[in-house]
């Protein structure tokens, strides 16, 4: 699909897109999270709402959000919130695009109360959240289309196959932390589409147009 007919091409789509980090608490003052910030995943709810799709935008705490129409964001803390949330609205979409960053851990149990330093050392015990993408592949219908992503620092096309076998998915997004300019907080980002068949190579360019090669992905409506 060319750029000039792009246009309203996801008209009639309902996409979920989870985006962010998540916040595993501690106690009542602290907890386990990471570095994304929500940029990629905004930005392809945006691009996404701009090309016609109704978009739900599950998104982990972060200082970003998206006033776009078409996008109803929301807003969870937790990998449980996220996936409880994330499985409820499966059902209704055509596609879903998984770019959270989700804690694969958390800890065993949180603290009601602050909890107290001591003389000693403190051992935390972390236990595994849901892996929400694997769940959604497994529920996935023939009619529906799901896309992972992965962020590898090394034997990224290899880790990146398992991962989209593993969880059920059609397509995976592989972003190398190593490139400058890419992933975390950036405003651009380089990838590579990887599916059963094929590994496609993309320039370092814009969130907003890297949003737009992965959109072009998507099956195509059918006309009836
Ligand atoms: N993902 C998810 N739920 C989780 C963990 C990951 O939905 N609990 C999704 C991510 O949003 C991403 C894909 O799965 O789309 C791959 O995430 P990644 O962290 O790279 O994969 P893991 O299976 O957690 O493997 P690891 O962290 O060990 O590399
Ligand atoms: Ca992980």
């Amino acid at each position: 699909r060319a750029h000039f007919n792009r246009r309203q091409d996801l008209a009639g789509r309902r996409l979920l897109i989870t985006a962010g980090p998540t916040h595993e608490d501690l106690d009542p003052v602290r907890y386990l999270g990471n570095r994304s910030t929500g940029k990629m995943g905004i930005a392809l709810a945006e691009a996404a709402a701009a090309r016609g799709a109704t978009v739900d935008l599950i998104l982990g705490p972060t200082h970003l959000s998206t006033s776009a129409p078409g996008v109803t964001v929301i807003p969870v803390r937790t990998a449980r919130e996220m996936h409880e949330s994330a499985l409820d609205r499966w059902p209704m979409a055509t596609d879903g695009i998984l770019c959270a960053a989700v804690a694969d851990y958390r800890p065993e149990s949180v603290a009601p109360e602050k909890i107290k330093k001591t003389e000693g050392d403190f051992a935390l015990t972390l236990i595994r959240n849901p892996d929400i993408a694997a769940d959604l592949g497994r529920d996935k219908r023939p009619d529906q289309f799901l896309v992972g992503f992965a962020l590898e620092t090394e034997n990224g096309i290899e880790n990146a196959r398992g991962k989209l076998e593993r969880k059920g998915l059609d397509l995976i997004v592989l972003n190398s932390p190593r490139v400058p300019g890419a992933a975390f907080g950036h405003d651009t980002n380089q990838i590579q589409l990887i599916d059963r068949n094929k590994v496609t190579s993309f320039e370092l360019k814009a969130k907003r147009e890297v949003a737009d090669d992965i959109l072009d992905r998507l099956p195509p409506n059918r006309t009836p």
